[in-house]
């Protein structure tokens, strides 16, 4: 897993970081996925016993209230690209999300990144937006595009409180 992902950290523009994950960085990282519930899905070919392509859905922001939402992470090593493993992955993603009761998802996509964009809009995502100079890497800046897919309608927590809580100064003129 590292391997796929540190060969784009060091040679592309689809994640925003230079410096690569060590084993022990993706377990930390995959420990807090998997303690979260999120949906975590891997593809191993079969022939050479390695991974082919992982897809996970991951917390967005850390605040309660943004708690039905996942973030969309998504590689495909390099040899099985233009397969179909790409849409396959998502499309498994999107249902386990479901599954999960998640009510959305979201993914940041570098504007460049032409492959996941299309690939977004395939599969139902609705573009939210671009946000220019987002971030830094290789010394340049990266516009980075907001998409967003969202699942059915909302399951909420039945104890949830509808009523904003009020000060008496709370609502304006
Ligand atoms: C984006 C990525 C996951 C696509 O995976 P893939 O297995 O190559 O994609 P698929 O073969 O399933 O293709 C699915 C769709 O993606 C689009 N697509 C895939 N490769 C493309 C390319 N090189 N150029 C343009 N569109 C492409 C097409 O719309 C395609 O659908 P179609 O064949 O029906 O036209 C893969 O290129 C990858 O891992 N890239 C590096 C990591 C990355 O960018 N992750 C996403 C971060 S937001």
């Amino acid at each position: 897993m590292a391997e796929i992902l540190n060969d784009e950290i060091l040679h592309s523009y689809v994640i925003y970081t230079e410096t690569p994950k060590s084993a022990a960085d993706m377990e930390l990282w995959f420990a807090a996925v998997e303690a979260n519930y999120y949906p975590f899905l891997a593809t191993v070919d079969e022939s050479s016993q390695k991974l082919a392509g992982f897809a996970y859905a991951d917390a967005f922001r850390k605040l309660p209230s943004y708690r039905t939402t996942a973030e969309v992470s998504l590689y495909v090593a390099k040899a099985w690209r233009g397969c179909g493993l790409g849409k396959a992955l998502l499309t498994a993603l999107i249902e386990a999300a479901r599954r999960a009761d998640l009510h959305a998802l979201v993914s940041v996509i570098d504007s460049e990144n032409q492959a996941s964009l299309l690939l977004h809009a395939r599969l139902g995502f609705t573009k939210r937006g671009d946000w220019p100079e987002i971030a830094r890497k290789f010394n340049s800046w990266r516009e980075a595009s907001f998409w967003q897919l969202l699942l059915g309608p909302a399951k909420v927590d039945p104890g949830e409180q509808h009523v904003v809580p009020t000060t008496g100064h709370a609502v304006a003129d």
